[in-house]
């Protein structure tokens, strides 16, 4: 029977590692002989990747919240579409670095747009595509925006725009994702991401190979 394919996702707030865990457990896998999609959002596509740009920049200061909604819903569906879904069909296993987790944590909640709203755009966008397994690095807010902070002053980043709210609105990000790894505790395991970074790798490592060995992937 051929091994079926799975959509893993990497969420948590910015700086907390993420980007790094993916590329590891990416590689871990292709050592492995499977076959791995890595793609991020916003981006993740040419369309996306031009999709980001208008909502990193931070000097589009006057997006507004549902622009703002619309454009991470939109850079979705084309990486849906065009990457995530043929690369099930093929049996891949796909590593996204953020879904619409992040959506519900920073549009429904950091913005206030609420939970409903995003679920409902997630249907026309995602047309029933959850992931199967998340992996939430979980990190303080306060390290977090630290490490993200110092990270695009030493990049000289333009990508500022969403590092640059307030402590407040990151906060609200913070509970929303654990609100969600509460309600959710099957799919989404929180990993301790202020640990040694071998230490987290080998964590997430333990958790997929457990995902994958109850559900046969
Ligand atoms: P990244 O730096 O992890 O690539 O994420 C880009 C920023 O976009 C980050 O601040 C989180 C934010 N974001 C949202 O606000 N909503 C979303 O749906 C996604 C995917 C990211």
């Amino acid at each position: 029977m051929a091994k079926r394919g799975a959509l893993i996702t990497f969420e948590g707030m910015d700086g907390s590692g993420k980007t790094t865990q993916l590329r590891r457990l990416a590689a871990r896998l292709r050592a492995e002989g499977r076959t791995v999609l890595e793609t991020a959002e916003p981006g993740g596509t040419a369309i996306g990747r031009k999709i980001r740009q208008i909502l990193l920049d931070s000097k589009n200061q006057e997006l507004s919240a549902t622009a703002e909604l619309l454009l991470y819903f939109a850079s979705r569906a084309q990486d849906v579409d065009e990457s995530i879904l043929p690369a099930l069909d093929r049996g891949e296993i796909i590593l996204a670095d953020r879904f619409t987790d992040s959506t519900l944590a920073y549009q429904g909640c950091g913005r206030g747009l609420g939970a409903q709203t995003v679920v409902l755009l997630d249907r026309i966008a995602c047309r029933g595509l959850r992931p199967d397994l998340t992996l939430l690095l979980d990190m303080s807010v306060e390290t977090g925006l630290a490490r993200a902070r110092a990270r695009n002053s030493i990049e000289s980043s333009a990508e500022t725009r969403m590092d640059e709210q307030s402590l407040a609105f990151h906060r609200k990000v913070y509970e929303a994702y654990g609100a969600l790894a509460e309600r959710e505790p099957q799919r989404i395991r929180r990993i301790n991401a202020g640990a040694p970074i071998g230490e987290i790798e080998h964590e997430i490592w333990k958790q997929v190979q457990a995902y994958f060995e109850k559900c046969h992937v």
